[in-house]
C-alpha cells in the first residue's frame, strides 16, 4: 500500500525544516508568512512522529548562520519561536513529548532563554518521544564546545589524551546519551548538511524531498520513512 507506515522506523530522526522562504515568495508573502507556515508544521509533523513510534526526533530550526539574515526575518522568528514554546509546554504534554534544546541557547533574548528552560524542565519527567529542537546550533560550533570540554578534563589530569574515543567526543556533544540519528530528511531539494548533526550524521542516511517544509505532511513522512525501510545499511562494511 502506497501510504503505509514500514516496520522498520529510524530510532532517530532528524529534519532540515528547509523552504519557507520560497514558499512565501511563490505567494508573493513576506520571508516571516513562509516562517509561520513553517512553525505550525513543525507542531503538527513533531506530534505525527510522537504518535507513530518515533523515538528521538530532531528538528533544525535556527543555525548559527541564521543571525546574519535580516533583522526584521530574525526578529519574526524570535517571536514565532516565543509563540510556539509555550504552545509546546502546553500542548506536548498530552503526546508525552521530552523536549531538548542543541545549541548555545544562552545568545537568546531573556524572556526566550527562560522559556527554553522552563520547557526542558517541565518536559524532563515526561518519558515519550525526545524532541531536540536545534537553536542557535552548528555542527562545528558543537564539536569545538566538546573539544574544550575535554581539554579541560585533560588540563585538570582527569583524563588522558591516549584514553580520548570516539564514546569521549559523542559525551561532551549536545546529544550525549541519545542514539545517532539513523535518518535525517531534507525538504526543498537542497542536496547539502548545512552544518546539522555534523558528527552523529557519519552514517545516516539522507532523503531529500521536493516539497518545501510547510507542505511537508505526513505522506510525506511516510514516503521517506518507506524510502529509509528499503534502503540497506553497512556502516562501512559489505
Ligand atoms: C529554513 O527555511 C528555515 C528556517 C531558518 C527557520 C525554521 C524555523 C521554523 C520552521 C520555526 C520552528 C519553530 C519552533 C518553535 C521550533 P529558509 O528560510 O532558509 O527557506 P528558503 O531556503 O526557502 O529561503
Amino acid at each position: 500500500m502506497k501510504d503505509e507506515l514500514p516496520q522498520l522506523l529510524p530510532a532517530h530522526l532528524g529534519i532540515i525544516m528547509d523552504g519557507n522562504g520560497r514558499w512565501a515568495k511563490r505567494r508573493g508573502l513576506p520571508r516571516s508568512a513562509g516562517h509561520a507556515a513553517g512553525a505550525a508544521n513543525f507542531k503538527k509533523i513533531t506530534r505525527y512522529c510522537s504518535k507513530i513510534g518515533i523515538r528521538y526526533l530532531t528538528v533544525y530550526a535556527f543555525s548559527t548562520e541564521n543571525w546574519t539574515r535580516p533583522a526584521e526575518e530574525v526578529s519574526a522568528l524570535m517571536t514565532l519561536f516565543r509563540k510556539y514554546l509555550e504552545e509546546a509546554l502546553r500542548d506536548f504534554r498530552d503526546d508525552d513529548i521530552v523536549v531538548r534544546f542543541l545549541g548555545d541557547t544562552a545568545a537568546f533574548p531573556p524572556e526566550l532563554q527562560t522559556l527554553i528552560r522552563e520547557t526542558e524542565e517541565i518536559s524532563a519527567a515526561r518519558t515519550g518521544m525526545v524532541l531536540n529542537i536545534a537553536m542557535n546550533y552548528g555542527g562545528r560550533a558543537e564539536l569545538v564546545r566538546a573539544v574544550r570540554s575535554i581539554a579541560e578534563r585533560v588540563r585538570a589530569g582527569e583524563l588522558a589524551p591516549d584514553a580520548i574515543t570516539e564514546e569521549t567526543v559523542s559525551s561532551a556533544l549536545y546529544t550525549a546519551g541519545q542514539p545517532d540519528p539513523d535518518l535525517i530528511i531534507r525538504p526543498s531539494g537542497e542536496h547539502r548538511t548545512s552544518n546539522f548533526l555534523l558528527w552523529q550524521s557519519a552514517y545516516a542516511e539522507y532523503v531529500i524531498m521536493d516539497v518545501l517544509w510547510p507542505d511537508f505532511g505526513p505522506d510525506d513522512l511516510n514516503a521517506a520513512l518507506r524510502e529509509y525501510a528499503n534502503r540497506s545499511r553497512r556502516f562501512g562494511g559489505v
